[in-house]
């Protein structure tokens, strides 16, 4: 399939699997922030605001930019919105000398936007069917599986996985097995494999291609569900070790935490990868170890995927240091003071959520750059959680600022 019919295909998916995740961001009312999007209405926006002239996406688009597949990757909302601020000047002077109109954004098409290149890591890029070959011998699955009648006889053939569309389910019934599997390859003195990156979808790619044919018909991938893998995360018992930003168990790690934020396939790896202490652990615990059935293990990795788009509180001690350094205090007063060239921020609309003050960062960006500029300021760049801490430190601020004028 051609890379953009590919592109096409896959956006239909994303159509109908989201409304349930952006119905997740909703209902997940404890989330220090709530921010949603229609991944859709940002895939049009960043054709119609001339994004695509300059930027790809799965290859597809204009090369002056880099490619934003990956931009996601690893990056919760204002790590974005923050990327986005960060290459602003660059972009801008690109678009001026190409006669563009440089884009401005209401704060719903700046969340939109966002939570499309936050969506497009959802899926992860085909698997190679050639990697996956070799990754089938060295991995040892060769020695106990068939495929395509060639192989072992150890273990079930593993034919019928190429009708599936993602490797979830493979990984689902790796996950099953698991310690079957692995008391056999120790039997055998293989070493339990370990996945990285997308090896499981090359994997998938080379059983499908091997399959014998009459396998049943083929499955496209639902995209999970990441509300029903909430669920899934406490029924499960996956709370009872693992806590989401803080709030759970302490036995394994926080699965909210930054380096967490990876490819879904990547997070399938992981499982798989830790699943031996991990059903150690549950032994000695007394706790059940669970299976998945059907669409399970998918939704239950939606949720893990998604749950790092939501920023977790940030830092008000770094945003009020960033504030300083970054050189906002230069022009901006936060609750009164001498009057400075920009308005005080604490009675700007923007700040009623950091997706407004990101929007307005945004379309702020031309005039602050031409005064930064007058000024000898650097252009002030964000990197990891600093936008968020910044944005955190402004918001308290405000709050502060709004019960002080509330006093008679
Ligand atoms: C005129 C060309 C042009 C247009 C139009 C443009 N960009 Fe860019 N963009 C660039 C260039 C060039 C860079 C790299 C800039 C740099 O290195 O500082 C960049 C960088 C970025 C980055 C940072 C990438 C990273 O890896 O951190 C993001 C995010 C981004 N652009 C998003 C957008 C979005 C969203 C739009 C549409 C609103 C857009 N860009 C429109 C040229 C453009
Ligand atoms: C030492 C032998 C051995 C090796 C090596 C091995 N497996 Fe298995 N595998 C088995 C056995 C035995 C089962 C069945 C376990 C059970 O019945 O619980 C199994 C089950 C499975 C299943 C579930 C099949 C089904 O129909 O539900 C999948 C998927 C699977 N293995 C994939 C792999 C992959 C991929 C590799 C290589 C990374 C691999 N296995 C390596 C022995 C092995
Ligand atoms: C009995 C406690 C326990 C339960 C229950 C449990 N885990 Fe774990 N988990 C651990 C421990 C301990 C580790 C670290 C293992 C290691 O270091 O290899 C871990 C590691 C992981 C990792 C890898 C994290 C990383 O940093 O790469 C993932 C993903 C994971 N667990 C997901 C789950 C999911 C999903 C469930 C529910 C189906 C679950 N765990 C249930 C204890 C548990
Ligand atoms: C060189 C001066 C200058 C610097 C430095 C500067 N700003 Fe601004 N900022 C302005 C001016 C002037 C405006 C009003 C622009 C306009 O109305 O177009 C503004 C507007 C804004 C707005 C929009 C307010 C509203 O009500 O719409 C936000 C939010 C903002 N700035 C945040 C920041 C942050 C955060 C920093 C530090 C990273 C910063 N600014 C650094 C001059 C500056």
């Amino acid at each position: 399939m051609s890379r953009r019919r590919r592109w096409w295909a896959m956006s239909g998916l994303v159509a109908s699997g989201l409304l349930a995740a952006i119905s997740w961001s909703i209902a997940s009312a404890q989330a220090p922030v709530t921010l949603s999007g229609d991944p859709l209405k940002g895939r049009d926006l960043f054709i119609h605001k001339g994004c695509i002239k300059c930027h790809s996406v799965w290859g597809v688009g204009g090369k002056l930019g880099p490619d934003l597949t990956q931009v996601g990757m690893g990056r919760s909302f204002l790590q974005i919105a923050g990327a986005l601020w960060s290459h602003s000047p660059k972009m801008l002077e690109l678009m001026r000398r190409r006669g563009m109109p440089l884009p401005t954004f209401t704060p719903e098409q700046m969340r939109d936007l966002i939570t499309y290149l936050y969506y497009l890591n959802y899926f992860n890029e085909p698997g190679d069917a050639h990697r996956g070959q070799e990754l089938f011998s060295a991995k040892g699955c060769i020695h106990c599986h068939a495929v395509g009648g060639m192989g072992g006889s150890v273990g079930p053939r593993l034919d019928t996985f190429g009708r599936y569309g993602s490797p979830l389910y493979m990984a689902q019934a790796m996950w099953n097995h698991g310690p079957r599997m692995t008391a056999e390859m120790v039997r055998r003195g293989i070493r339990p494999p370990v996945f990285r990156g997308k090896e499981m979808a090359d994997l998938l790619a080379f059983i499908r291609g091997r399959a014998v044919s009459g396998t049943p018909t083929p499955r496209l991938a639902i995209p999970g569900n990441p509300l029903v893998g909430r669920r899934l995360f406490a029924q499960k018992g996956c709370r009872r070790c693992h806590a989401i930003n803080g709030m759970g168990g302490q036995v394994g790690p926080d699965l909210g935490r930054r380096e967490w934020h990876r490819s879904v396939t990547e997070i399938a790896g992981a499982m798989w990868n830790h699943g031996p202490k991990m059903w150690a652990k549950m032994k000695q615990l007394g706790i059940p170890r669970p299976t998945f059935s059907q669409n399970e293990m998918a939704d239950l990795i939606a949720y893990l995927y998604f749950v790092g788009y939501t920023d977790p509180p940030g830092n008000v001690v770094k945003g009020r240091r960033l504030f300083a350094e970054k050189g906002c205090h230069a022009c901006h007063t936060l609750g009164g003071g001498e009057e400075k060239i920009g308005p005080d921020l604490t009675l700007s609309t923007a700040i009623a959520s950091p997706l407004e003050l990101a929007a307005a960062m945004w379309n702020h960006a031309p005039t602050m750059e031409k005064l930064v500029q007058e000024k000898g300021l650097p252009w002030p760049k964000f990197d990891d959680d600093e936008m968020r801490d910044l944005v955190t430190y402004i918001r308290s601020m405000a709050r502060g600022s709004i019960s002080r004028r509330q006093v008679p």
